[in-house]
C-alpha cells in the first residue's frame, strides 16, 4: 500500500489571492490537502480563514494564484457548479434556515440530487448525528448552537461532498457537544474517505482530528507542518494554545 505522503493532492492551492475591493485579505496562500486527509487552518480574527474559504468555494474572486482541484482549476469557477463537482462549504456562523425543520433542512443539503436518492441517504448520515435523528421534525431555530452545528454539518453531507471545508465549526458550541463534532468528523473521514478542510481558531481541537495544519496571519501562511508537530511548537502554543 501506498505511503499517505506519496497521496497527490485532491486540492492544490498555490499563491493564492483574495480579497474585497481595494482591500486584499489573502496574500499569496498555498497549501495541499491530499484525499482522505484532514487539514485544519488556523488564525486569529479576521486572519484570513473565512476568505480563504469563500475564494475555494466560489464565493469570492480569485485576484491571483490558482487552485486545483482533482486536476481542475476552481478558480473564479461559480458556486454552484463546485458544489457538482464535489467541493461543499459550511459556513461561519451555520446559516441554517431557522424556520424549517431538521428534515426540510437536510433536504436542501442535497439539492443538486433526486429527492429519493437524498432521502435514502438522509437517514445514513443521520447515523452520525443520533441528536439530529431525534429533533428531525423540529424546527432549526429549536436547536442548540452544538446542534445547529450538527445540522449544517449533516446537510453539507447530504450534498455529497468529496472535499467538505468547515469554517469554525467550534464556534458558538458548548464544550462538550464540540467534542462530539470534532470526533464525529474524524469519524466520517475515517469510514466515508472523506477530505476535510477545518478553519479554525480553536487550534487545540482542531489540530487533534488532523493530520496537517497551517497557520495564517494577516491573510499569509506563517506556519504549517504535521499536525502533531505544530501542536507541540512553542510559537504555535504561545499564540494559539494559551500556554
Ligand atoms: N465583506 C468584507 N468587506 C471588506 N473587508 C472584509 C470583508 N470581509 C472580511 N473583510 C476583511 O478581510 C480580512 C479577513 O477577514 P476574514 O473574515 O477572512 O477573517 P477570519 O479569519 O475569517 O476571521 P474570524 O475568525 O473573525 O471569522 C479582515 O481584515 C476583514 O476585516
Ligand atoms: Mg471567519
Amino acid at each position: 500500500m501506498a505511503n499517505v505522503a506519496d497521496t497527490p493532492a485532491l486540492l492544490r492551492v498555490d499563491r493564492l489571492g483574495a480579497g474585497y475591493g481595494k482591500i486584499r485579505a489573502l496574500h499569496g496562500v498555498s497549501l495541499e490537502v491530499r484525499a482522505a486527509s484532514i487539514v485544519c487552518v488556523l488564525g486569529a480574527n479576521g486572519a484570513g480563514k473565512t476568505t480563504l474559504m469563500r475564494a475555494l468555494s466560489g464565493l469570492l474572486a480569485v485576484s491571483e494564484g490558482t487552485a486545483v482541484f482533482d486536476g481542475q482549476s476552481i478558480a473564479n469557477v461559480p458556486a454552484e457548479a463546485l458544489v457538482r463537482r464535489g467541493i461543499v462549504h459550511v459556513p461561519q456562523g451555520r446559516m441554517v434556515f431557522a424556520q424549517l425543520s431538521v428534515r426540510e433542512n437536510l433536504m436542501l443539503g442535497g439539492y443538486t440530487r433526486p429527492a429519493s436518492e437524498v432521502r435514502e441517504h438522509m437517514d445514513h448520515v443521520l447515523g452520525y448525528f443520533p441528536r439530529l435523528k431525534e429533533r428531525i421534525g423540529s424546527r432549526a431555530g429549536t436547536l442548540s448552537g452544538g446542534e445547529q452545528q450538527m445540522l449544517a454539518i449533516a446537510r453539507g453531507l447530504l450534498a455529497k461532498p468529496r472535499l467538505l471545508m468547515l469554517d469554525e465549526p467550534s464556534m458558538g458550541v458548548a464544550p462538550i457537544l464540540k467534542d462530539a463534532i470534532f470526533s464525529t468528523l474524524r469519524d466520517i473521514r475515517d469510514r466515508e474517505r472523506l477530505t476535510l478542510l477545518v478553519v479554525e481558531q480553536d487550534a487545540d481541537i482542531a489540530l487533534d482530528i488532523s493530520d496537517e495544519g497551517y497557520v495564517i496571519e494577516t491573510g499569509r501562511v506563517v506556519m504549517q507542518g504535521p499536525a502533531a508537530e505544530l501542536a507541540g511548537n512553542e510559537d504555535v502554543r504561545r499564540a494559539y494554545l494559551g500556554g
